[in-house]
């Protein structure tokens, strides 16, 4: 029956998966510790304007991608499809501006209407930081070189390559613009369909085309680097001083534009090949202009955002690092006196299964498989004697334990 699908371009995290997920999520609040962010949780849904005003309305996520409804109320409300807005929002409405420099940490499901392929959901989890209130380049230095430091935590840097890209500030993109405009007139005709409206609404974007005719055509087009004043090649030279001097290596691509219109100076991604198309997996940059223009006080910013399912896909399988203790009842006559030793047992802090059913074959077979350590058996005669067999699983050695003394007992197999 279609309707017991999942919706198109949203999963169900198994237990399995999310043991992944939870490693990726861990990771990077442990590292972004400590880095000094802290984590805070903001709204799934945000009026729309806050996401239409800030993402830009030209942008592919505003444009085609939102998932928008009217409330109740009549408002129009926005399920969010990224973090910074939220972030921005957030700290005008608390009005935290005498509080700077804020460094956050961010978790949670986003909302994006795209076409679901490998990597790519319409529900789809990120982990984002965000900097608020450092206009000095040390900012964007600190804050990449944690995006290195959480994948090489996860242990993937071996397949990933960090893109950086300067936009400059206003005056040094608004000249590329110009520039880059008056080189893509003579190409017109020959861009892509959406190139063509991109070169009226936001001609930058067409340096990331995916099409190949476009790329061809890009691949002539001069580069910002051109265009930029004394202030933003100072800044970007401090950045690429500032990861050279840490060793974190990097490759400038002037094509690396963004797809979110917020951003200036800084623009990074960290990428890999081993997904496929959707290679980005930590994406980010400065954002100075972003609070002002949602009517907040003029607050720079940087960030990045991060998804979780393509990380959880790269990374090692985590061990699952439970190991329960199974307490086994021989026969229905001791089912009660398990169930009261698996409650002392898991208040004493143990993760504990109780078989529930089956013969003791079943029983520690099953056991055997949820990995347990050790395995408590309760026959009659040994509790009338006020005594219980514990089975080492992994040496299969057996000893009798004095009900008294079960929790010490227990606790040697502890991993
Ligand atoms: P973004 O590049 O749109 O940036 O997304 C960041 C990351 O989220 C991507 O690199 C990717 O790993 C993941 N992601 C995005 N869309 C999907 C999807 N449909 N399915 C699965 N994963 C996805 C932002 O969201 C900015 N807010 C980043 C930022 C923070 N900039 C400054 N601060």
């Amino acid at each position: 029956m279609a309707s017991l699908q999942p919706v198109r371009g949203t999963h169900d995290i198994l237990p399995e998966q999310e043991r992944r997920h939870r490693c990726v999520e861990e990771t990077a609040r442990d590292v972004a510790g400590r880095y000094g962010f802290e984590e805070i949780s903001l709204p799934i849904f945000e009026f729309t304007d806050v996401f239409a005003r800030s993402i830009g309305e030209t942008s592919d996520i505003v444009s085609k991608e939102m998932y928008t409804f009217t409330d109740r109320g009549d408002e129009s409300i926005t399920l969010r499809p990224e973090g910074t807005a939220g972030v921005a929002r957030a700290f005008i409405s608390n009005g935290l501006a005498q509080h700077l420099p804020l460094k956050y940490f961010y978790r949670g499901p986003m909302f994006r209407y795209e076409r679901p392929q490998k990597g790519r959901q319409r529900q789809f989890n990120q982990i984002g930081v965000e900097l608020l209130g450092v206009a000095q380049p040390q900012a964007d230095i600190d804050v990449i070189v944690l995006g290195a430091h959480f994948l090489e935590a996860l242990g993937i840097t071996e397949h990933v390559t960090l893109q950086l890209n300067t936009l400059g500030d206003p005056e040094s993109r608004a000249a590329y613009r110009d520039t880059l405009v008056e080189y893509l007139r003579d190409f017109e005709k020959d861009l892509s369909d959406d190139s063509q409206v991109r070169l009226e609404r936001n001609p930058l974007r067409i340096l990331d085309s995916k099409d190949k005719g476009d790329q061809k055509i890009v691949q002539g087009a001069p580069t910002i680097f051109d265009s930029l004043n004394e202030a933003s090649k100072d800044f970007f030279a401090t950045v690429r001083q500032g990861l050279d001097a840490l060793k974190i290596a990097y490759t400038v691509n002037p094509h690396l534009v963004r797809g979110l219109d917020y951003y200036g100076h800084t623009a990074f991604e960290f990428t890999t090949e081993a997904l496929g198309a959707q290679g980005a997996l930590v994406a980010g940059g400065r954002y100075d202009g972003l609070i002002k223009q949602m009517g907040g006080p003029d607050t720079p910013g940087i960030g990045w955002a991060a998804g979780v399912e393509r990380l959880a896909m790269m990374i090692a399988e985590p061990e699952d690092v439970s190991k329960p203790v199974a307490v086994i009842p021989v026969g229905d006559g001791q089912k009660e006196q398990a169930q009261v030793i698996a409650h002392q047992l898991r208040h004493a802090g143990f993760t504990v299964e109780l078989g529930y059913s089956g013969n003791m074959k079943k029983r520690l077979n099953r056991a055997n498989k949820l990995n347990a350590c050790a395995v408590v058996i309760l026959g009659e005669d040994e509790l009338a004697k006020g005594v219980v067999t514990i089975r080492d699983m992994s040496s299969g050695e057996q000893n009798e334990c004095a009900i008294d003394g079960l929790i010490d007992a227990v606790a040697k197999y502890r991993p």
